[in-house]
């Protein structure tokens, strides 16, 4: 066909053809990168494309987390690499789950040195404040970074990892001093809650674990995978078994073939009961 094409057709028209074609695939690329943006707004939908450009460090907001909460920024950069792996030994969007997990925690810029990993001077801010007033300035770092997020246009994918990066979890710490002071009745567990919802997607829910992951691993000596399950408190031990299972249904539901599912949850056993 080509060659038939080729013998009937004049040098000119070979050439005007090729020029066209040659426009086309330039006038098609920047139709696409024009209609990307105009696309991600109208669907909420985030592209690869603008998850490299939010996975540059040099991002304002990111190096505004370096600089005035250097501890989360590091716990952040962590966290995004323990999910990019994760997500591609599952088949989630790595990319995805590592911006996630990059901005997971831009709420605490508000307050930085009301969370453990900026006190390097030793000096716990919560120790002259009530638990409770405690519990309110962690939870609020949820919401505050939906602002940021939202504020600085990262995508709704992103604004809803924020959300549910801690789900409905229990701060323990906090809830167990006041128990210890108003005794179980005069306290509401709620209080001591993040809102949640739970993770929606596999990305959320791996941030979710590698959150805690990281933090476990941070107070332990010798951290090794045994260790770190076994030294998690109860609620994280549940939230270990949960975001196992929240991951083991995905997994079903995708499209991958049943003997690579078997093969993955081999390798990805559940945490022990
Ligand atoms: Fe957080
Ligand atoms: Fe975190």
């Amino acid at each position: 066909m080509i060659d038939l094409y080729l013998g009937m057709a004049s040098p000119a028209t070979l050439s005007f053809n090729a020029v066209i074609a040659f426009l086309g695939g330039i006038g098609a690329g920047i139709i696409t990168a024009g209609m990307a943006p105009v696309i991600e707004m109208l669907f909420h939908y985030t592209t690869d494309i603008t998850l490299l450009e939010l996975a540059n460090l040099d991002r304002p907001i990111l190096r505004r987390l370096m600089l005035e909460a250097p501890g989360t920024y590091h716990h952040s950069m962590v966290v995004g690499s323990l999910v990019e792996a994760a997500a591609t030994e599952i088949g989630a969007n790595p990319i995805l789950a590592k911006v996630c997990g990059y901005y997971h925690d831009v709420g605490k810029l508000k307050k930085p040195l009301y969370f453990i990993e900026n006190q390097s001077d030793g000096r716990n801010k919560h120790d002259k404040l009530a638990p409770s007033m405690s519990a309110l300035i962690l939870i609020a770092h949820v919401k505050n970074g939906v602002e940021i997020a939202r504020k600085h246009k990262l995508g709704q994918v992103i604004v809803d990892t924020i959300q549910q990066h801690h789900g409905t979890s229990l701060i323990s710490y906090f809830y167990e001093k006041a128990k210890a002071v108003k005794g179980e009745d005069g306290i509401n567990i709620d209080d001591f809650r993040y809102p949640g919802p739970r993770p929606q997607t596999r990305e959320a829910g791996l941030v979710m674990l590698a959150d805690v992951v990281e933090a476990a691993s941070r107070t332990l000596e010798n951290p090794t995978p045994s260790r770190i399950q076994a030294g998690a408190k109860p609620d994280q031990q549940d939230l270990f078994r949960w975001a196992a299972g929240l991951l083991r249904i995905d997994l079903e539901r995708s499209t991958l073939d049943r003997q690579k599912l078997q093969q993955d949850i081999k390798r990805h056993p559940s945490p022990p009961d």
